[in-house]
């Protein structure tokens, strides 16, 4: 939650002031609604940020189940599903290059992938499968995070000192960087939703443990 907050609290809003000048993806040219796509895509963005992190709480969903209910359709409806197709439109015309064009692309379909899967599961009641697919829809939201530290990460091991004379996405220093960063990013984030899906729930650890024990006691 303090990840995502420090996050939406440095990058949206710039957005919200609906001043195209002070975007920091500009709009490609003979593409004007650019803009607008690009904020729409933001605040849905945010509102799955925002209800990702309630959703994935084990105390939160056991406390208040239709609560989980109401924000997993806004989760789906109001931000997954808007988000990522604007990701995918804006994404196409990225002007980060072509190789930050494809992760972007591939980044939205699986984003959008998993979260229908899991809403689907969620419907037809098959709550373990449910839960595997929003782990990894949740990992993907959280990827636009991970590909921002690995890109910085990235540019600084490539380019040091020469950062602060780089001139945007356009410049081809910074699409090398990017193009790096954003790849690894998703990497790690789908790693990790592998990883944390293995590992299994508090119980099912738990029951791990005590077969442990009882093997070593034998
Ligand atoms: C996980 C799937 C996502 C994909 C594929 C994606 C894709 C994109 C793309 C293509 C852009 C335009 C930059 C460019 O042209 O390269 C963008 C911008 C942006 N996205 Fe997303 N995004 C995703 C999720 C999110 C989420 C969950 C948020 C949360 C708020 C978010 C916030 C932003 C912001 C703030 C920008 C503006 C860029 C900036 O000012 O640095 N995105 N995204």
């Amino acid at each position: 939650m303090l990840l995502a907050a420090a996050f939406l609290a440095f990058s949206v809003p710039r957005y919200l002031t609906f001043d195209p000048v002070q975007s920091n993806v500009p709009a490609p040219d003979g593409f004007p609604a650019h803009y607008v796509l690009l904020v729409g895509h933001v605040l849905c963005g945010t509102v799955a940020m925002v209800t990702a992190c309630f959703q994935i709480w084990p105390a939160f969903r056991a406390r208040y189940p239709r609560a989980h209910r109401v924000m997993g359709r806004t989760y789906v409806l109001a931000g997954v599903l808007p988000g990522g197709v604007l990701a995918i439109v804006v994404g196409l015309v990225s002007p980060f290059g072509p190789v930050v064009r494809a992760a972007n692309v591939t980044l939205g379909i699986l984003w959008l992938a998993t979260t229908i899967a899991g809403f689907r599961m969620a419907r037809q009641r098959r709550f373990v499968e449910h839960r595997r697919w929003m782990v990894r829809s949740f990992w993907l939201t959280f990827a636009i995070i991970t590909t921002r530290v690995t890109s910085g990460i990235f540019g600084f091991i490539m380019y040091g000192e020469q950062m602060a004379e780089l001139t945007g996405p356009t410049d081809p220093r910074t699409q090398m960087f990017s193009s790096i960063g954003v790849w690894v990013g998703l990497m790690v984030n789908l790693v990790i939703a592998e990883w944390w899906l293995e590992r299994g729930t508090a119980s099912e650890r738990k029951a791990r443990r005590e077969r442990r024990l009882r093997a070593a006691r034998r």
